[in-house]
């Protein structure tokens, strides 16, 4: 599933991220190569890093890719 349409980012990516340390999701899309454009996707994409700190890795349901 696409979480940043302007750049193509989806959420197994940002979970990756998040599995990794990162805490913030413009730090997520910096390390993916390219900041927020139109920011419509930043509030879910925090979402979803909140998620991944929150919820133990073997809880959760498989990613969708
Ligand atoms: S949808 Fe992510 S910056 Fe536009």
């Amino acid at each position: 599933m696409y979480v940043c349409i302007c750049n193509r980012y989806r959420d197994a990516e940002i979970r990756a991220l998040a599995q990794q340390g990162v805490r913030c999701a413009r730090q997520a899309y910096s390390q993916l190569g390219n900041g927020p454009e139109c920011g419509q996707c930043l509030e879910f994409a925090q979402e979803m890093i909140d998620t991944e700190h929150l919820v133990p890795a073997g809880a959760r349901a498989p990613e969708t890719v």
